[in-house]
Order: structure tokens, then C-alpha cells, then sequence
């Protein structure tokens, strides 16, 4: 029974744990005690951990993949050399947000380069152009972004760098929660809509009909401010945005466990100071580390699935369950019949004639667009539903290039078919609730969750799915983690 109960991966160490009340790990081949333990190590995680070291705290780092970075990910083209970024793109200026670039001795000296291939406006699902659209003039373009930036700037303290001064459900603005079709009649803000929604708010899935709130975290001041030249789109000299995630690994150094998944843990009532959480962690090898911490610091996505071996109490489960999820996939690909300096965009058969309000809703491709200075690569990006899955997603981007051959808009290749260089799968991204969940308290039930049995959440979830944003929002964040540290 002994050898039993010991061989279970997820209840040798806790029932030994609450047994015997103690933080004494017997299934573990190393039990490591720390000030505070990060879950990922991603944008928001691997700030954290550096800030916590500056601080002067012990940390260690708990990461599923073999690297840091997170959404930050690069592929290196064998046949030119070039290091091509793959998810982030740039870090949008924000605040005294490149202090951490500085720390980290990566310099922001670089800038973003936007191509300009010949954009092709494509209805997707018949592989047809999309009559008589064009891209919205210049000269409309920047003003309506400079409306929508107007607007932004009033409610900027409400939901940067996170939701810490969200009003009462009484006081939330009517702009915030209404449709964001609603909103952008409302300020005349369809010439920046296209933008809007080929640089990120098309990963929200349904973006016109979600409460304005959401697309402005996705497309925000940073996003906004950079777009019309007023703030920094920076990227390091190299041009690789992950030479930051280098730097980082380096300096944690051991601190970080790679390919590490949380199986179990016991996280103790904060009305007990003496005791704060109990994870056992299993690494790639299969072999188990127990970490005794006194907070516990998660930068992960919330979902069910992330937050299962946490055993989260009825409220937790409550408030993080009401987050809705679309999937986002990006990546490289080749297929014979795509023509280089062609970008294939994705629009709604609605949005003929210039009607910049109307967008395909997942599970969409959104765009596949030359990478220029290669042979023949494309980035790619697509957004799901909730239960899309990358096999699912590859056969949509498989099928949309088919439809584009039937109907004539790409011409037959003899020889060679689709193949992904690179398939990353950011998953379950752009947390969001509905107006109705706004209405009824949502975000102050999020707030009270923070430091709940010692527990403190980071990440896009409980700010906005920008880097820089992420690490301001830690600038306000830790310093209440490590409180009475
Ligand atoms: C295609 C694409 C383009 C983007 N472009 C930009 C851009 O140009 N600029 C920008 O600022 N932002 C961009 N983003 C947004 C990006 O999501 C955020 O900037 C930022 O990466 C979010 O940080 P995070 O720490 O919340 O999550 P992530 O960076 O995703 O970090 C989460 C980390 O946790 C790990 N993890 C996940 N689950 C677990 C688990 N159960 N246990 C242990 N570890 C786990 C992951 O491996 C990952 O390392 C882009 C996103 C995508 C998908
Ligand atoms: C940054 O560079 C300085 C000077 O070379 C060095 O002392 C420091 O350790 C470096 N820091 C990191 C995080 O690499
Ligand atoms: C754009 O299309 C939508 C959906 O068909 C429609 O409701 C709206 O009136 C159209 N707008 C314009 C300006 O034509």
C-alpha cells in the first residue's frame, strides 16, 4: 500500500505533506525553498523573477517549454541565415517599460520593420477577392487612430498597466462596455479599424462584437501610440527580440527548471504566515522537485487546464472560470502556389465596397504574408474558437490555400504542397468575459483574488497582451507580492 501510494504521481508528496503536517517531500529527488516560486517564464514570469532577485528575494522559475520567452519564439531561415521573429514582433513603448531591455544589457537601439508587400483582400472561405475593397487612404487612416487614441487616453488609468483602478460596476463607462462596432460608429473610428485588426484585435476571435473593453487591451495606447509614430515599436540591434530571453536565462541560471510542469499543490490559508505554498513539480526526465515557497507567483494563462494542479477553492474557480478563450496560432510556411511580395489578407465578404466594419470571425486564417528577404517563406497567423487545435487550425490554412486555387486567385503548382517551417501554438490567449459579467462585478472579484492562500497572478490575463505593459504592471504588482517577505 506504502509503495502504492508512493508510486502515484499526484498523491505520494501531498499526502505525505498534509499528513504529517510538513513541508518534508519524500517522492522528491530535491526539495529547493524559495522567497517566492513564478509559474512560466514568459514575458511576464521571466520579469518577474528578475525583479524579485533585485529585490532581494529567492526565486525559482517553473517553465513547461525547454526556453524562456514565452509567445517570444524565432526561427532561423537554413537557407539565408536570417533570424526571423516568430509571435512577438516588437516591444511597444510604454512608461519606463525598456528598463528591463537596459537591465538585461539588451539595447532597444533597433525598430520594427513593417512590410509593405502588395496586400491582397481576400473573402477566405471562397478563396475569391473581396470586391472592390481597398485599404482605407492615409489621410483617413491616421486621424481616426488618433480618435481612437483620443478616447484611449481618458480611460487609460482604468485598464493600464492593469485593471488596479477599475471602477465600480456602477461607474464602468458605457464605452467600455459596449459592442466595439458600436464604439467605432460612435467616434467615427472605421478607418482605423483595418489596422486595428490586422495588427491584433483580430485575435479576440469575434472582435466587433466583444465589449470594446477587450480590443482596446488587445490594440491599446502602446499598440496606438507606436502606429502613429509617437512611440517606439524597439527590437534589440539584432533584430531578435529572444537575445532579451538569452540574457535573462543566463542570469537565473539554475533558478529556472525547464520542461517543468506543476503536478500538485498545497498552498496554505494567508491567514498563516508560517506556511505559504508546497509545489512538486516533474521535469522532462520524470523526475520530481519539491519547492517550498512562501507566494506563489502564477504567469499563465488561467484557464481550467493550467490551473488544475492547483487546487483551487470554489471563489478561485469561480472568478477564473468566467475567462473566455480563443486560440491564436502563428508561424512560417511555404506552398508553392503563394507569390512572393503577395500578402493574402483575410476579409469578410460584408467588407466589399469599403466597409471597414464587418471581419471574419474564428476560426479564420487572418493573413499569410511574404517574408521578405527569404526565397519563399510566409508568415502566417490564425485565430480559433475556444476547441480549435493546431491539427484543426493546419487544415484550415491547408484548405483556405486549396479554395484560393479553385477559384482562380492563386495559380496550380505542379509538384510540392503546404509545409509548416514553423508551427507555433500560443493557445488559449485574449482572456475576456462579457459586458453582463463587467456589470456584475467581474474585474473587483478578479482584484480579490490577488494574495488569496498566498497566491499572486501576473500575465496578459490581468493586464494586456503587450510585453512592455506586462512589465509595468509588475512594477505595481510585486511589491505588494513581497510584502512581509
Ligand atoms: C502572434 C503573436 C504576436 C504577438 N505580438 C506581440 C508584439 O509584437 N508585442 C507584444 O508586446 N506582444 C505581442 N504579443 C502578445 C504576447 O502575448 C504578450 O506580449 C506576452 O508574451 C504575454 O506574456 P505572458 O507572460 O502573459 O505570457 P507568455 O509570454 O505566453 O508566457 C507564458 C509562459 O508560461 C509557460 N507556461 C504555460 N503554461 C504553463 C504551465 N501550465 N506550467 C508552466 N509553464 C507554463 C509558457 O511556456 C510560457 O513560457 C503577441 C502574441 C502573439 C500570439
Ligand atoms: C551587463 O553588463 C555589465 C557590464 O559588462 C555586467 O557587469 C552585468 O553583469 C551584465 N548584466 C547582465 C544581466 O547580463
Ligand atoms: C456594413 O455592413 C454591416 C453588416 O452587413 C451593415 O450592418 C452596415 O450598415 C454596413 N455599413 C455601411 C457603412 O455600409
Amino acid at each position: 500500500m506504502h509503495h502504492i501510494m508512493r508510486a502515484g504521481v499526484s498523491l505520494g508528496c501531498l499526502a505525505a505533506t498534509v499528513a504529517a503536517a510538513t513541508i518534508k517531500c519524500r517522492d522528491c529527488t530535491q526539495t529547493l525553498s524559495r522567497d517566492v516560486v513564478v509559474v512560466g517564464g514568459g514575458a511576464s514570469g521571466a520579469h518577474a523573477a528578475v525583479w524579485l532577485r533585485d529585490n532581494g528575494h529567492s526565486v525559482v522559475v517553473v517553465e513547461k517549454a525547454d526556453q524562456l520567452g514565452g509567445h517570444t519564439d524565432f526561427y532561423t531561415d537554413p537557407a539565408t541565415g536570417k533570424s526571423i521573429n516568430v509571435g512577438v514582433q516588437a516591444w511597444m513603448e510604454y512608461k519606463d517599460a525598456f528598463d528591463f531591455p537596459k537591465r538585461m544589457n539588451v539595447s532597444t537601439g533597433g525598430s520594427m520593420e513593417f512590410t509593405a508587400n502588395e496586400a491582397k483582400f481576400i473573402d477566405y472561405k471562397t478563396g475569391q477577392p473581396v470586391p472592390d475593397y481597398a485599404a482605407p487612404a492615409a489621410a483617413d487612416m491616421y486621424p481616426a487612430l488618433q480618435r481612437y487614441l483620443d478616447v484611449l487616453e481618458k480611460y487609460e488609468d482604468m485598464v493600464l498597466p492593469g485593471f488596479f483602478n477599475f471602477p465600480d460596476p456602477a461607474n464602468i463607462p458605457e464605452d467600455l462596455l459596449m459592442p466595439f462596432v458600436q464604439f467605432v460608429e460612435k467616434y467615427d473610428l472605421a478607418a482605423a479599424v483595418p489596422q486595428i485588426w490586422d495588427s491584433t484585435a483580430q485575435g479576440l476571435g469575434d472582435t466587433m462584437n466583444m465589449p470594446a473593453l477587450w480590443v482596446i487591451q488587445a490594440s491599446g495606447i502602446p499598440m496606438v501610440r507606436a502606429l502613429l509614430g509617437l512611440g517606439a515599436a524597439a527590437v534589440p540591434p539584432s533584430g531578435r527580440l529572444y537575445d532579451l530571453f538569452e540574457s535573462v536565462a543566463n542570469f537565473l541560471g539554475d533558478d529556472v527548471l525547464y520542461s517543468s510542469t506543476v503536478v500538485s499543490a498545497k498552498r496554505f490559508n494567508s491567514n498563516n504566515p508560517q506556511k505559504g505554498v508546497s509545489l512538486k513539480v516533474q521535469g522532462a526526465d520524470g523526475k520530481m522537485t519539491c519547492i517550498e515557497a512562501k507566494r506563489l507567483l502564477l504567469a499563465i494563462e488561467p484557464t481550467p487546464e493550467n490551473m488544475a494542479p492547483f487546487d483551487l477553492d470554489k471563489t478561485e474557480q469561480g472568478v477564473l472560470g468566467t475567462f473566455k478563450y480563443p486560440t491564436v496560432y502563428a508561424g512560417i510556411l511555404r506552398h508553392p502556389s503563394l507569390q512572393t511580395l503577395n500578402a493574402y489578407t483575410d476579409r469578410a465578404p460584408g467588407s466589399a465596397h469599403n466597409n471597414y466594419t464587418v471581419f471574419p470571425v474564428a476560426p479564420q486564417v487572418g493573413r499569410i504574408d511574404y517574408l521578405g528577404g527569404t526565397e519563399d517563406l510566409f508568415q502566417f497567423t490564425a485565430v480559433g474558437s475556444s476547441s480549435d487545435t493546431p491539427e484543426s487550425m493546419q487544415a484550415l490554412i491547408a484548405q483556405s490555400i486549396d479554395t484560393m486555387i479553385e477559384a482562380g486567385t492563386l495559380p496550380a503548382s505542379e509538384g510540392g504542397s503546404l509545409s509548416f517551417n514553423i508551427f507555433a501554438n500560443h493557445g488559449h490567449m485574449h482572456a475576456h468575459v462579457t459586458a453582463d459579467d463587467l456589470r456584475a462585478g467581474f474585474m473587483q472579484k478578479l482584484n480579490a483574488l490577488q494574495g488569496r492562500s498566498h497566491t499572486w497572478y501576473t500575465g496578459a490575463a490581468f493586464s494586456a497582451g503587450f510585453a512592455t505593459v506586462l512589465w509595468e504592471y509588475n512594477k505595481v504588482l510585486l511589491p505588494r507580492v513581497v510584502e512581509g517577505l
